[in-house]
């Protein structure tokens, strides 16, 4: 697949790195230094590159999300259209100080999201772990127990292409199921980043969900 990544920071940064080492096309976009691209995409694989947020949604199969949720509306602007794209968003509308959520209870940030883009196909994924943990657990892929990820959109090709990307980075994808229930996922969140980062054990933290079976 394609990938188009707008907002190269922390989580967007490592995503778009795996995603090219799993081998598929990618096009880092929206950092404040051209140079940190180009460096993304050198040290990424030879399937990557560095361009601006148009050029990452151009011809993209997925545009993932990764900014601010302050910067949101101008990262969509940059990329211009994004109509039948699928969005998958890491996004989580945190309050410009990051101290707590800016939407919640009723609405959701995925929820916000999908009314600025009603044409694009927009999954929520990838938010509810901490970005530390994902080169772990992408060279843990390979073991039988993965942990799991959750995902969920309105949309159903959107979020088979999003399982599909879960799946290539070393997660089990769990359907969590429509957009609304980021109003549960994007609180839950706050409590992984609470264990990550203010916990003992450091943050290279994901979760498994178990469905155990009753012994016959
Ligand atoms: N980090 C995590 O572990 C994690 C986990 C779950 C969810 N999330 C969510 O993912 C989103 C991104 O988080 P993050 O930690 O990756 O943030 P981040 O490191 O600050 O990354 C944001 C990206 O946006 C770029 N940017 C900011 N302002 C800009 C501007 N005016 N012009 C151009 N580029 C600009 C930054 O550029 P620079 O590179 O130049 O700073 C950076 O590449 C947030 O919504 C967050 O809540 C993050």
């Amino acid at each position: 697949m394609r990938i188009g990544i707008l907002g190269s920071g922390l989580i967007g940064g490592k995503l778009g790195t795996l995603f090219a080492r799993a081998g598929h096309e990618v096009v880092f976009s929206y950092a404040r230094s051209e140079r940190k691209l180009k460096r993304l995409a050198r040290e990424a694989a030879m399937n990557a590159s560095a361009g601006t947020p148009a050029d990452a949604a151009r011809g993209a199969d997925a545009l993932l999300l990764a900014v601010h949720w302050s910067r949101v509306d101008d990262v969509l602007k940059q990329a211009g259209s994004v109509a039948g794209k699928v969005i998958v968003t890491c996004s989580l509308p945190m309050s410009l100080d990051d101290t707590g959520l800016a939407i919640a209870r009723t609405d959701s940030g995925a929820e916000a999201l999908a009314r600025k883009v009603p044409r694009a196909g927009v999954v929520a994924a990838f938010g509810t772990v901490p970005s530390e943990v994902l080169y772990r657990v992408f060279a843990n892929r390979h073991r039988a127990a993965r942990p799991s990820l959750i995902y969920y959109g309105d949309h159903a090709g959107a979020k088979k292409v999003a399982a599909r990307l879960i799946r290539d980075l070393g997660f089990d994808p769990v359907d969590a199921g429509p957009l609304r229930i980021g109003r549960y996922a994007e609180p839950f969140t706050l409590l992984i980043a609470q264990l990550a980062y203010e916990g003992h054990r450091g943050p290279e933290l994901a979760y498994r969900l178990e469905w155990p079976r009753r012994k016959r």
